[in-house]
């Protein structure tokens, strides 16, 4: 008999419920107790909890967001926190805990393993961006949303002859508008692994206008930036326990921006929470279910420190160290091939 803590951190993401119901549905096929932590990390400072059971996760698979709550909370933020959870692990009688979460939740759960506690990560962002592993669960239903609105803007776009600028989420990685942009065709992608040259971004856009073709999509992500000013668009200066500013306003700048230098009519829509909202895809509910499922094994066998990650089509251990160290950029394989479908590939 093992009781498990169970908690989701950081900005939530389509599959998190799908995860907590593997979580359960196999702890209790080994009958073992499972506790959910509420808000992530604060929920363990604050001694915030529920038992799940199979009540609990009936109906919740293709449900988005966490019936967990979630908080962007460091606990190494604020002195004594760390205490706090450190005894409410005890206080619980926890023998194991999962950190479903990104690389901020993860390196706090790597943090703690260091300081002996028994825990396991399993890997979510939309973005896509956790070393380690091939996928994080979300992604896929991000790219869906994000392509769904690409599709949308080309007809509204080619019937008034606009520029359509579409800012998705990617802080420091272009994932999301690399797959999406290569899905929805579009004719620039702007990432945050490749700074942009403002004037030849516009060169390109019109020599596609001066081809004939009259409107034009550009997908740019929340952390892309000019390549002579590395300042991020920020929507402020407010930072959160882990250090990031919010991001955004990089599309409305860049709109601007083309229809100054262009003389073409350009509109820009920031897509911001869409893209983390609503039911995940059958991809995210599997993968999500096989990371809770894994998850669980490595519980049952003592491998503690570890994230669970897809490699190719196969779910394996991987150190919780290797996840955290370093993002995961973008492939520039994937990137060229977008590429050849920009207004003008060769003047980059
Ligand atoms: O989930 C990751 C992410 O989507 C980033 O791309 C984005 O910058 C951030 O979350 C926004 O988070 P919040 O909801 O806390 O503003």
């Amino acid at each position: 008999m093992k009781k498990i803590g169970i908690l989701t951190g950081g900005g939530d993401c389509p599959g998190l419920n799908a995860v907590i119901r593997a979580v359960v549905k196999k702890s209790s096929k080994n009958n073992w107790e499972v506790l959910g932590i509420l808000d992530g990390w604060k929920g363990l400072i604050e001694g915030n909890v529920m038992p799940l059971n199979d009540q609990h996760i009936s109906g919740i698979l293709p449900k988005g967001g966490t019936i967990l709550g979630t908080s962007r909370t460091n606990p190494f933020k604020e002195q004594g926190n760390v205490d706090k959870l450190l005894k409410n692990i005890k206080k619980f009688k926890l023998d194991a805990l999962i950190a479903i979460g990104g690389e901020d939740t993860l390196g706090v759960a790597l943090k703690l393993f260091k300081m002996g506690v028994p825990v396991v990560g399993i890997p979510k962002t939309i973005d896509n961006d956790i070393s380690g592993t091939d996928y994080t669960f979300g992604f896929d239903t991000a790219v869906s949303i994000v392509t769904d609105a690409i599709d949308r803007l080309h007809t509204t776009a080619e019937s008034h002859h606009r520029i359509m600028v579409l800012e998705v989420m990617g802080r420091h990685a272009g994932w999301i508008a690399t797959v999406s942009g290569i899905a929805g065709g579009a004719d620039e992608i702007l990432i945050p692994e490749k700074p942009f040259n403002i004037e030849a971004v516009c060169k390109n856009l019109k020599a596609r206008h001066d081809s004939g073709k009259k409107f034009s999509i550009v997908v740019v992500s929340e952390g892309a930036k000019p390549r002579d000013n590395d300042h991020f668009e920020t929507l402020s200066e407010e930072k959160d326990e882990f250090g990031h500013v919010r991001l955004g306003g990089i599309g409305q700048r860049l709109a601007k921006e083309i229809e100054r230098r262009l003389g073409v009519e350009t509109r820009f829509t920031v897509l911001g929470h869409v893209q983390r909202g609503g039911s995940p895809t059958a991809y995210d509910r599997v993968l999500a279910t096989r990371y809770g499922i894994a998850a669980v094994d490595l519980v049952k066998n003592e491998h503690f420190g570890k994230m669970v990650a897809l490699r190719g089509y196969k779910i394996v251990p991987v150190d919780l160290n290797e996840s955290v160290t370093k993002l995961r950029t973008v492939d520039m394989d994937i990137y060229d091939i977008a590429k050849t479908f920009f207004a003008k590939p060769e003047d980059e």
